[in-house]
């Protein structure tokens, strides 16, 4: 059996604190927050606890805050197991203070109110010494089939990846549903399209398989295009990713993938 102690009530905390319920290996002894108030989604479930008290014995202390406040709290904290953070951003280094410290991080988007299967998330974890990373595949196993030790420096590098294929991913589609409401268009009719780009690049490459005016050169329809758009930022963002996607596939033109 690991005991835990989640640290954060946020999207990750409770995505996590679900997961963990699930398994008959792991038991999460307390959820901790700066109010008690703030841990009413784990009342009754668990022993709830602020940082000014004293915390009970755990196996693993999972400090599932926000990146900035990690080495602060971190320093400020007295345990005695093994402390980790689920960041994809901030260095193993960070929780230096500690003797027994890594890192568990699940590369997946949480949202608070939607959880999610963990089965097939991969899950970077990182420690300094070899006992402790055992102890978190251990635990990674009980929840995903994909467990993956990486070091700091490679996983701030995963993350950048991820904020390209995901947070910009996403943003775009903000946009895309704001040029539709501009011309009163149903951005659902867009769903299968997202899709189906999603789907596509499952075992090959992006770089592969890109379409659209940019990488055909159509000139004729980028200039319609940045005409229609009024916003400023859009015709920015626009002009930006497609002169990059241009620049790309002529280089292409001289030296195949
Ligand atoms: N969301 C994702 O998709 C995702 C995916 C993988 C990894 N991560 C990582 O997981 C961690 C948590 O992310 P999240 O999305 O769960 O964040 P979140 O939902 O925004 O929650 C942030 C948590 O940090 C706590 N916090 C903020 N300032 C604090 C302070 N000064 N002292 C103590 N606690 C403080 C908040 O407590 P209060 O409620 O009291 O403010 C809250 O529990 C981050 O390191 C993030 O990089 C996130």
């Amino acid at each position: 059996m690991i005991s835990i102690t989640i640290l954060g009530n946020g999207n990750v905390a409770q995505n996590l604190f679900e997961a963990f319920q699930k398994s008959d290996s792991i038991n999460v002894v307390q959820v901790v927050g700066r109010t008690i108030d703030k841990l009413n989604y784990f009342k009754s479930r668990t022993s709830l606890a602020t940082y000014k008290d004293d915390l009970l014995p755990a196996d693993i202390y999972v400090l599932a805050i926000t990146d900035d406040v990690i080495l602060d709290v971190s320093n400020n904290l007295k345990v005695n197991g093994l402390l980790v953070h689920t960041s994809g951003a901030v260095p193993l280094s960070s929780l230096n203070k500690h003797n027994k410290i890594g890192v568990f991080y699940p590369l997946q988007t949480f949202t608070t109110g939607k959880i999610l299967d963990l089965s097939t998330v991969p899950i970077c974890i990182e420690a300094n010494n070899n006992e402790d990373l055992q102890l978190l595949h251990r635990l990674g196993n009980l929840l995903s089939n994909r467990v993956t030790t990486i070091a700091s420096s490679k996983r701030k590098a995963l993350h950048v990846a991820a904020v390209f294929v995901n947070n910009f991913t996403n943003f775009m589609y903000t946009i895309g549903e704001q040029v539709c409401a501009e011309s009163a268009i149903d951005f659902s009719l867009l769903n299968p399209l997202i899709q189906e780009t999603a789907k596509k690049i499952e075992g090959t490459s992006p770089k592969l398989v890109q379409t659209g005016p940019a990488k055909r050169g159509d000139q004729q329809t980028l200039h319609a295009h940045l005409t229609l758009l009024e916003n400023k930022n859009q015709r920015e963002i626009y002009t930006l990713l497609s002169n990059s996607i241009k620049a790309m596939y002529a280089e292409q033109k001289d030296k195949p993938l």
